[in-house]
């Protein structure tokens, strides 16, 4: 998902035409994939805020958003809003000539959280819900009913989409007196973060999800995290995590689309002020990097003690280096999803006109299906090879032939909501859709297609094909039950695909730990059927979230620091082995610490601090980087012994091997994992500590020398400690290294650095480009691709002399690598403006006639700005422009 080529473009071209570019150093333009709001700010204050009236004497004409941050020693955050008038410019001017003011960020989109969907489900049996929620997967059980906790006198908050409050499961109401006692809604229904006319709600609305009928609107995504932490409903037999805990929403996303980062961290703020201890927000953008002011200001509160729980994200399948903001930063607890040993589905079964039956098969229902899908003979719905309805001309039998009829369909290139909706107009009365999920339904993303949709695996889809293929003249009738039961899944315990993976930009071990994200069922709202499944790191989140609340209950009372509380949590974690090769363990940077094991986090008396090591890359790694020291203390009552070795994980090839365009690839692919281990010893391998004694242990990784730096390989492993009564709960400290400098990877793809004309010819550095001014055909296509995420990128135009004369490109900070190398980013055509860094109004002016030639410019990983050899430039051939 990355830079968007599409929306790059789209970008540049509203940056060039409403000169909202501007370049100072104080002025943190973000990475180029992502939208900037017009006209809104955040600004970062040094150290108070007393500064702030005055400029707001000062700009009264303009309209201030409220100050959203004061009572912390370092971020003071203040959003303003100003008009698109004539002073816009020199307004943002006199804020970075301020020596009060530290940063300025332009306010950026925020994309909304989504999840897939596996369905709704409102017949379920008691024990089909205890299975279903995988407390005993992560012993969550065993606090419940062993330990009695239930996060009582814990305050979680939650940043997303607004809760149903009604649901009786959640409680029934909001406000003093109800589990969800706090927050409120930042942005109403309508809500639209790219329009100026929006109304604010009153102070103090309560954070209702009310958006009716529509599941393509609110996708009740927050109703659905808020159960997972919380929900109670005794006939179900449904507990969420931390069911006595109390609960916070705070609403930043309205019924449709996406929010803004300002409204974000004024959640953020508010949730600090209103003393919750536990965190849990979602921002779904792509940028691992640590100083944005999201990561940044999430660092700090949990500096001042809160836990802030953040997913990973859901890029995984795009492989390395796809941990969201702010899970880049150093201390928040990012969690990656592990699929549930089970899913829930239906059955459905098939009778012949003559009286042959087929079945049962399990089935999933998307959610389109507002109605059931009913009953009804099936047909094969599509191209009879491919078995999919994308191009029109296949659906066959245009006739009679699909009338009231399922149709049964594969995946094809478009999406299965044009597959429904293209049989509807056939006359469908419902499709039977899988793709290439051997055992497991299909997940599908909620979406409203005109007719129901149930989804199979692909061994059942091929299965209902040899039927129908060999059925000659016999109908066959399709008959699905309604109520769910649980079903063994095949990704059981696995790390989900979709799972972000780290490292972060700055080679810091990310995620942090893993919990139950794939197949997970909590509430819906009521509106939406009232329950449902949902997978992503999202529903993972909050169930850390919710046993973070239950650690805080359980050491209630003692000075634990929080932080040594996420280290407990991580220290126990349960490895996995990856899904294709079951006897490799998978990598750190995919499961973190592995599957939360909350019983043995809170009972078990070793901890190991610091609970994570990077070995960084081969250029950093001096002597700081190669050795570690683990600090291992004995908190419990009785003298204990452990053993200490360690155990490789998979190596990843984040590239595949040998991959010259260094382009990331799917954590799915076979070139992903690599057998090749790295040598990390440990010493002592024995430690005996009494009660409260500490030792000191040291890791130390011994680099290769037969290792080919271009392939930039992942090692990764875990420290283990065994205890020496041979107990199965063992501590692990996950490692990893590259063995490579990042600061030697290509930052941008040469092959991409050129111009082309509008017949789409490429001109080299070797090649002279003519451009008229006045002949819109002759303007050159720039094109580009950042191979590797760069702190600053830019194009800009120089003259003979190689001075610079003005922007193409105005600065980026924390642009992201570009992951598509059979694609370069093509700039529409550069009609000749330019935005210039010592032009006040920062106004787009028109070149002039002349010579010129383009130079790119990226700086290296690592790198250092002033460091002028820590930049890669590439310079074009001349462009002869003329008027
Ligand atoms: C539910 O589980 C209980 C005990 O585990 C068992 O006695 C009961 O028969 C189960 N009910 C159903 C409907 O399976
Ligand atoms: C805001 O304005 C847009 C058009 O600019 C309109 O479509 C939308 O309905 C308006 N929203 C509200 C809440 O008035
Ligand atoms: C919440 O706490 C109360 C005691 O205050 C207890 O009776 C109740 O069972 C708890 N709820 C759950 C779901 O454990
Ligand atoms: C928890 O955070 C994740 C992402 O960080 C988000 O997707 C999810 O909606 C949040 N859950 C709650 C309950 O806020
Ligand atoms: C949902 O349906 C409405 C009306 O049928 C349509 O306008 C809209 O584009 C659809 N949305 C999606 C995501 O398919
Ligand atoms: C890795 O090394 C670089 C310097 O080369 C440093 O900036 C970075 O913080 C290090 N990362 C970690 C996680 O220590
Ligand atoms: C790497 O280590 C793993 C686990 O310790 C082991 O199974 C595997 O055989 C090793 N591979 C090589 C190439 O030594």
């Amino acid at each position: 998902m990355l830079i968007n080529a599409a929306l790059f473009t789209l970008f540049l071209s509203s940056v060039l035409a409403e000169t909202k570019s501007f370049q100072h150093v104080k002025y943190k333009s973000p990475e180029s994939s992502q939208h900037i709001i017009p006209g809104r700010y955040m600004i970062e204050y040094q150290s108070d805020f007393s500064h702030q009236n005055t400029l707001n004497n000062q700009f009264q004409s303009l309209q201030y958003g409220e100050p959203l941050y004061k009572a912390t020693t370092k971020t003071h955050i203040q959003t303003v809003r100003i008009d698109n008038t004539p002073s816009h410019d020199n307004f943002l001017q006199t804020l970075v000539d301020d020596q009060h003011i530290v940063s300025v960020y332009p306010v950026t989109f925020i994309a909304r959280p989504h999840a897939l969907s596996n369905g709704y489900y409102s017949r379920i049996d008691r024990n089909v819900t205890a299975t279903i929620q995988a407390h005993q997967l992560t012993q969550v059980d065993r606090l419940h009913k062993e330990l009695g906790l239930t996060g009582k006198g814990v305050k979680v908050c939650i940043i997303d989409t607004g809760v149903d409050f009604n649901h009786p499961a959640l409680g029934g109401g909001f406000g003093p007196g109800y589990r969800i006692e706090l927050g409120q809604d930042l942005v109403g229904d309508t809500y639209d973060p790219l329009a100026t006319n929006n109304t604010v709600p009153a102070k103090g609305t309560p954070p209702l999800d009310a958006c009716g009928d529509l599941i393509e609107k609110s996708g009740g995504h927050g109703t659905h995290v808020t159960g997972i932490i919380a929900g109670v409903d005794a006939d179900k037999g449904f507990t969420g995590v931390a069911p006595n805990a109390t609960i916070g929403v705070w609403r930043v996303f309205g019924c449709e689309g996406g929010s803004s980062s300002d409204i974000i961290m004024k959640a953020m703020v508010e949730a600090q002020q209103a003393k919750c201890d536990v965190i849990n927000m979602s921002l779904g953008n792509n940028a691992p990097w640590s100083e944005q002011p999201h990561a940044a200001f999430a660092q700090e509160l949990s500096d001042q003690g809160i836990s802030v729980i953040v997913s990973n994200g859901n890029d995984g399948e795009n492989g390395a280096f796809t941990v969201t903001d702010p899970a880049g930063a150093s201390d928040v607890v990012s969690v990656a999803s592990v699929s549930n040993s089970f899913f829930l589905g239906s059955l459905f079964s098939l009778k012949t006109s003559s009286d042959t039956s087929f079945g049962p098969y399990s089935y999933q229902v998307a959610p389109e299906a507002k109605t059931d899908i009913p009953d009804a003979d099936i047909v094969l719905g599509g191209n009879p090879n491919t078995f999919s309805a994308c191009e029109s001309d296949t659906v066959f039998g245009q006739g009679q032939y699909l009338q009231g009829k399922l149709a049964l369909v594969h995946q094809g290139p478009c999406t299965i909501v044009e597959q429904a909706n293209r049989l509807a107009v056939a006359g469908a009365a419902g499709l039977v859709y899988f793709n290439t999920m051997e055992n497991d339904p299909v997940r599908v993303p909620y979406r409203n297609a005109s007719i129901p949709i149930a989804t199979i695996s692909s061994v059942s889809g091929h299965h209902l094909i040899s039927i129908l293929k060999n059925i000659g003249k016999d109908k066959v009738h399709m008959h699905f039950e309604r109520n769910a039961f649980v079903f063994e899944s095949a990704l059981a315990e696995s790390v989900s695909l979709f799972s972000s993976m780290g490292p972060t930009n700055e080679l810091d071990l990310k995620p942090s730990v893993a919990a139950i994200g794939g197949n997970v069922f909590s509430t819906l709202p009521t509106y939406m059927g009232g329950w449902g499944t949902r997978s992503g790191t999202s529903m993972a989140s909050p169930y850390v979230a919710g046993t973070i609340a239950l650690l805080r209950e359980a050491f209630a009372g003692q000075s634990i620091l929080p932080s040594v509380l996420h280290e407990k949590l991580q220290n126990y974690g349960r490895q996995l082995n990856t899904v294709k090769q079951k006897h490799v363990l998978e990598s750190p940077l995919r499961q973190g610490s592995g599957l939360l094991q909350a019983y043995h986090a809170i009972k078990e008396p070793l901890h190991v601090s610091p609970a994570k090591i990077s070995f960084n890359d081969t250029r950093s790694a001096t002597d700081v980087y190669k050795s570690h020291s683990l600090k291992v203390t004995n908190t419990g009552a009785e003298d204990v012994e452990y053993t200490i070795d360690t155990v490789s994980a998979g190596t990843i090839a984040p590239y595949g091997r040998n991959n010259d365009a260094y382009k990331l690839i799917a954590s799915s692919s076979d070139r992903f994992y690599v057998d090749y281990n790295v040598t990390v010893s440990v010493e002592p391998s024995l430690v005996k500590l009494q009660a409260g004694e500490s030792a000191q242990v040291v890791v130390s990784v011994k680099l290769p020398s037969d290792y080919n730096e271009k392939e930039q390989l992942l090692y990764g492993g875990y420290v283990e400690f065994r205890h020496a009564d041979g107990r199965d709960a063992q501590v692990h400290v996950p490692y990893f290294g590259v063995l490579g400098s990042l600061y030697d990877l290509p930052t941008m793809d040469p092959k991409t650095l050129n111009i082309k004309d509008s017949q789409g010819r490429t001109y080299t550095e070797k090649d002279t480009f003519q451009f008229s001014l006045s002949d819109k055909a002759s303007a050159p296509a720039i094109g580009f691709r950042l191979a590797t995420p760069s702190r600053r990128f830019t194009i800009d135009l120089i003259d003979a002399e190689e001075k610079h004369v003005g922007y193409i490109v105005p600065t980026y900070n924390y642009a992201e690598r570009d992951l598509d190398s059979s694609k370069m980013e093509e700039l529409n055509p550069w009609t000749g403006n330019l935005v210039k860094d010592d032009n006040v109004n920062s106004k787009a002016v028109r070149v002039s006639p002349g010579t010129y030639k383009v130079r790119w410019s990226a700086l290296r990983m690592f790198g250092d700005v002033d460091v002028e050899k820590d930049w890669v430039v590439q310079i074009s051939g001349p462009i002869i422009i003329t008027p």
